[in-house]
């Protein structure tokens, strides 16, 4: 049951119970004391009412007030290890299983959540989780069980005096059961203003060119800080709901100790009841609501934890991209069978079939938002289609684990990422392990040798974030350079080459035409002249294919391609 409350291991769960029962006999150990306290007070009083004869020695009531530390030192001692443990390595555990789950979710996932929310879950929630596994939870439990056992052991000595000590506390505990609501509510808005704020600075800092250039910088810092401002109105409402709750919860327990004094004392005066379990039970309340102090709390916390567990859980629950650890294709055709894909509930692709041989260029060719770009992650598994097939030699690529399959393949992105590093480093981020003479000789080869030639350490220079120090067209050769390394047996090319004035281009191609042979090839241009050479055209149009077939076929066919190309010729 632990296990799925608290979305748990296995060994978690048994640590845990492990860490519980350490808690309540540590807090059963610290009641003890009161039995010693007792015998003393017994012992004065006997003193003060005229009796000589000593109850207890008070050499024995040394030695056990020091045999009861010794056992309050070592449970105490055992407790705190335990659970400790439970929470830390617990929490490692979590993060692992969320980073090993982020490798295997398909990118579609990404997609639908930003960056901030899973952020947020890996490290916010885990690090709220081992605050309250290293505290509340075996604390909660540890309390409530010892309070069982001790109202037992009261009730049955005395039901009046006993019903006076444990009465406060379940009334406490409804109070916070019923603030609860509250209490999620004011949680999940503070994470969400939380992550807005977030999200508007990090995307003022992503676009303060655009905004600036327009003139709209002040007018988005406006829309930022009144962000910032709910922020802190919705954390002082979340501070506020279970504050209050607890508050009152800890006043009503007092109510314990009031209680008693007023029963106790009205029963002793009847004769119903003896000095000595007067002072006895008066004893018992004043110490027995002491760890229901910070139990409350705990409490509270517990339930704003329940918001976190439920993120973790979700992103747990996500589906994963599996598949066999080896791929037994046959050669490398990509092959499309009648796939459909939508993004969000959007059909993208419909219906689209058709194959891309081994040893040929084939283009995708198509107006803007047709699916190019969108078949090609397809082709690579990036997203998993929604009905049909994508075949790579034969093998469906949803049979084969993500890792394995990326391997056949070296893709130059229409959008490139380069990393805060090296032109070297991100060059050989290609193939893990290439010397710097094959890394040279890609970069080369991609004509990376001119431009890189004019920076301050050269191929040692630092590109800064995202490659914020180069232009366009020299991102792109270096996500060029990237593939001529890998080369792998099937490449993927998106407007590789779209950013590159004519000279470069050429220059590229040639490299390109090398590393190109006898490999499966899916290129997608806009301009006709980079796929005036390739063996095969795939026309797309709104998602499904208008026209195949080789670019002089598809020019006489005098169709969507015939008049994308004279769109292009016409303008020129
Ligand atoms: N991550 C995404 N989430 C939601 N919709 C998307 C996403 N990526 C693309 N789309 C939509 O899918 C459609 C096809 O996009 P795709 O990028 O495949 O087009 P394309 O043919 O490559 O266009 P372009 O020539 O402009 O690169 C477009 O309508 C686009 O708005
Ligand atoms: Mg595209």
């Amino acid at each position: 049951m632990l296990k799925k409350l608290f979305a748990l291991s296995d060994q978690g769960e048994r640590e845990l119970k492990h860490g519980i029962v350490a808690t309540t006999i540590g807090h059963l150990c610290i009641m003890a004391p009161i039995s010693l306290l007792m015998l003393v007070t017994m012992g004065l009083l006997n003193r003060l009412c005229g009796e000589t004869e000593l109850t207890m020695q008070p050499g024995v009531i040394v030695l056990m007030a020091a045999v009861l530390l010794l056992l309050i030192f070592i449970t105490q001692w055992v407790q705190y290890n335990l659970t400790y443990k439970v929470a830390y390595e617990e929490s490692a555990n979590r993060r692992i299983t969320l980073a090993e789950k982020l490798r295997r979710l398909p990118l579609a996932f990404f997609g639908q959540r930003d960056l901030s929310d899973l952020t947020t879950t890996m490290m916010g929630d885990c690090s709220k989780l081992e605050r309250i596994f290293s505290n509340a939870v075996p604390s909660l439990f540890g309390t409530v069980i010892m309070f069982v056992i001790v109202s037992v052991g009261l009730l049955i000595m005395d039901w009046r005096m006993g019903l006076c000590i444990v009465l406060p506390v379940p009334v406490a505990t409804l109070i916070l059961i019923a603030a609860r609501k509250a209490q999620t509510k004011a949680e999940s808005r503070n994470y969400d203003a939380h992550r807005a704020a977030y999200d508007g600075v990090q995307e003022y800092l992503d676009t303060i060119q655009e905004l600036r250039s327009a003139g709209l910088e002040q007018e988005y810092l406006d829309g930022v800080e009144k962000k910032l401002d709910y922020v802190v109105k919705c954390a002082f409402r979340n501070e506020l709901a279970p504050g209050t709750a607890v508050t009152l919860a800890q006043l009503t327990v007092r109510f314990g100790l009031v209680a008693v004094l007023l029963v106790g004392g009205l029963l002793v005066a009847q004769n119903m009841l003896s000095v000595n379990m007067f002072i006895l039970y008066l004893l018992v309340a004043g110490r027995v609501y002491e760890p229901f102090g910070s139990c409350f709390m705990l409490m509270a916390e517990l339930f704003s934890a329940f918001v976190s567990i439920e993120r973790t859980k979700k992103m747990e629950a996500t589906v994963e991209q599996t598949g066999q650890p080896v791929c037994k294709n046959n050669g490398y055709d990509i092959e499309f069978k009648d796939v459909s894909f939508s993004y969000n509930d959007e059909l993208v692709l419909n219906g689209i079939s058709f194959v891309a041989k081994q040893e040929q260029i084939t283009a995708l060719v198509g107006p803007s938002g047709s699916g190019k770009s969108t078949v090609s992650r397809l082709a690579a598994r990036f997203w998993d289609a929604d009905a049909g097939q994508v075949l790579l030699g034969g093998v469906d690529v949803t049979t084969v684990e993500p890792e394995t399959l990326f391997k056949n393949y070296a893709i130059v992105f229409q959008d490139v990422t380069l990393f805060d590093d090296s032109v070297m480093e991100n060059i050989r981020l290609g193939r893990a392990g290439a010397t710097d003479e094959e890394v040279l000789a890609a970069a080369r080869a991609a004509q990376c040798e001119e431009f890189v030639s004019r920076l301050p350490g050269g191929y040692y220079s630092n590109i800064g974030e995202n490659g914020c120090a180069l232009s366009g067209g020299e991102r792109q050769r270096i996500s060029i350079a990237r593939a001529i390394l890998k080369d792998a047996p099937v490449v993927i090319l998106d407007e590789a080459t779209a950013s590159m004035d004519a000279e470069n281009e050429n220059l590229v191609q040639q490299a390109l035409s090398v590393l190109l042979r006898g490999k499966t090839v899916l290129v997608i241009a806009h301009r006709m002249r980079t796929i005036a050479n390739v063996d095969k055209v795939v026309v797309l149009e709104q998602g499904r294919v208008a026209e195949t077939g080789t670019p002089e076929e598809l020019l006489n066919q005098k169709g969507l391609f015939y008049r994308l190309a004279e769109a292009q010729t016409v303008h020129r």
